[in-house]
């Protein structure tokens, strides 16, 4: 592992260079021109300040941007790049998915597909480099999830065909070109995939929600702009380490983005497609966060709704929530905000370098003006007048069967830090090395686990979803949430594929590696942090036949 005097050397090539400003901003010699514009407060997207939240948030409609495709016959898919006015009035240039189906054109489709029913698509790769769709949260044959091994040329072609054999849930896919999937991803190659089933129809009846109207994916990223409103990504050597920052928030691909509501009860399918910052969420107004009802997670419904204030969501994660405008009056603002929290990077034992943690000073010397762990606004929601409408939540909302684990094979993750690189079980990711094989039918608990010494890790398998056993050692701020048994947060319930592991952790999950796919079958775990991920913290598991 890295100690923490190799860590400084590292860091201190910027902080020798420069000084840590009080607050938080810093003034070394290579971003002072970055910051002529003045202090972040100042900026005019900054999503700190309530009263810039005026743009209109991007709704998915019937098709265009980000339109509901509801998948009836093959698609094709073009990988393409393209712009897009992500700024108003400024167009950026920027990477997109585009199909057809029945004479209307989609750019980054929510997909939206029957639990059980057959996708097929060919990705036509016309970018000048290299890329590949993975399916998030899908279990797929290894050739069909889109492994970094598959990716394609330019001019290439991929073939995909699959049946969806996930619950109802939110899903989502996006580039897992080798190497590339930070920055491709960042610049637009993402977007949802929607599994229907019986128990996602009795709750859309239930409580009467419409896709689009009552119901509203809602994809967060933070992205940097240059002075022309272009996305900007250059990470530098310690922004590679610790991933890439903005400070401009998105939600829908609109900064400062606000929804009129009526007071009635909203889902938002929350998903964090950011390359690397994780949310503290919750919805407030006037300073007090109100309640919310978790209803799902990564692979769809939990069991029983449950009533949170606030929850974390780490890049990757999906959390499906409703919220009931009507604790609101028609006229009172709400924002989906991300709250205050240490971000605990690099953060030893001892609590950090004279009272001002590494991390803190590793997070200060990001190009991005808003840290890790800053508070700041999402989504604002409008509250207009209509009619009250007080839902009646169903009381059982699915059936999560636990994994049977007597007799389960417990097997050790450590990641670790070495050569200023985050590792798995002390690798980096190679393409060609299997880091370990897992018996086809067998139950394994993999025992996660993160020292104190480093930085949370978005956790990530391919080809199946777990379930949370229990977290042990959980910083402060995470156990004050974990009234769910086991040292559990509200977002580790049901079907995961995706689950935080904070400095200082180890997070117990259980994992059914039973599929019916023929010969051995190769798949990745890696940390959903991109840059991370591009980084080799990454690596190949075996599922023997
Ligand atoms: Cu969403 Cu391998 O990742
Ligand atoms: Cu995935
Ligand atoms: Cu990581």
């Amino acid at each position: 592992m890295l100690k923490r005097r190799q860590l400084f050397q590292f860091a201190g090539v910027a902080v020798v260079a420069g000084t840590v400003g009080a607050a938080g901003v810093y003034y070394g010699s290579r971003r002072s021109s970055e910051l002529a514009g003045g202090p972040f407060r100042h900026y005019p997207f900054d999503p700190v300040a309530a009263a810039n939240f005026q743009q209109k948030l991007f709704i998915p409609v019937g098709s265009g941007p980000f339109g509901v495709l509801d998948v009836a016959g093959p698609l094709k898919i073009r990988a393409t790049a393209a712009s897009f006015p992500l700024l108003p009035g400024r167009e950026s240039p920027f990477l997109l998915y585009q199909t057809e189906q029945a004479g209307k054109a989609y750019q980054n489709p929510i997909l939206r597909i029957e639990s059980g029913a057959r996708f097929t698509a060919s990705l036509d790769n016309a970018l000048r480099e290299p890329t590949i769709i993975h399916w998030h949260g899908l279990h797929t044959p290894a050739a069909m999830d889109g492994h970094p091994a598959s990716t394609i040329a330019p001019g290439g072609r991929y073939d995909y065909d699959f049946t969806v054999r996930n619950r109802g849930g939110t899903y989502w896919y996006h580039t897992h070109a080798h190497e590339l999937t930070a920055e491709q991803a960042y610049h637009g190659l993402a977007s949802f995939f929607l599994v229907d089933d019986d128990d996602q129809r009795r709750l859309a009846k239930a409580l009467d929600l419409q896709l689009g109207v009552t119901d509203l994916p809602l994809v967060i990223q933070d992205k940097q702009f240059d002075a022309q409103g272009k996305l900007l990504y250059k990470p530098d050597a310690h922004e590679a380490m610790m991933g890439w920052l903005g400070d401009i928030v998105l939600a829908n691909l609109t900064p400062n983005a606000v929804q009129a509501v009526t007071p009635r009860t909203y889902r938002l399918r929350l998903l964090n497609g950011s390359n690397s910052r994780i949310y503290r969420l919750a919805f407030v107004k006037d300073n007090t966060a109100l309640n919310f009802t978790v209803i799902g997670t990564d692979g769809g419904l939990i069991e029983r709704p449950e009533t949170v204030s606030e929850a974390f969501l780490a890049p990757g994660e999906r959390l499906d929530v409703l919220f009931d405008a009507g604790q609101a009056q028609p006229g009172e603002d709400i924002f989906l905000r991300s709250l205050a929290f240490d971000a605990m990077e690099n953060e030893g034992p001892a609590g950090g370098m004279g009272g001002m943690g590494m991390g803190r000073m590793m997070a200060s010397m990001s190009s991005s003006r808003l840290p890790l762990g800053a508070e700041f606004n999402v989504l604002k929601l409008s509250v207009t007048a209509g009619e009250r409408v007080v839902a009646k939540l169903p009381a059982t909302l699915s059936q999560v069967k636990p994994i049977p684990t007597t007799g389960a094979a417990q097997r050790k993750i450590e990641l670790s830090m070495g050569q200023m690189r985050f590792l798995i079980n002390g690798r980096t990711f190679r393409m060609d090395e299997i880091a370990f094989d897992v018996k086809r039918g067998a139950v394994e608990i993999w025992n996660i686990s993160n020292p104190t010494l480093g930085m949370p890790h978005p956790m990530h398998i391919h080809g199946f979803s777990f379930q949370v056993l229990e977290r042990i050692g959980s910083p402060p701020q995470v156990a004050a949430t974990a009234r769910f048994g086991q040292g559990r947060t509200v977002s580790d319930l049901g079907w995961k594929d995706t689950v935080l592991v904070w400095p200082g952790e180890t997070v117990r999950v259980a994992i059914d590696f039973a599929h019916d796919y023929p010969g051995d079958q190769t798949y990745v775990f890696h940390c959903h942090n991109l840059e991370h991920e591009d980084g080799g913290m990454m690596i190949n598991f075996r599922v023997k036949a």
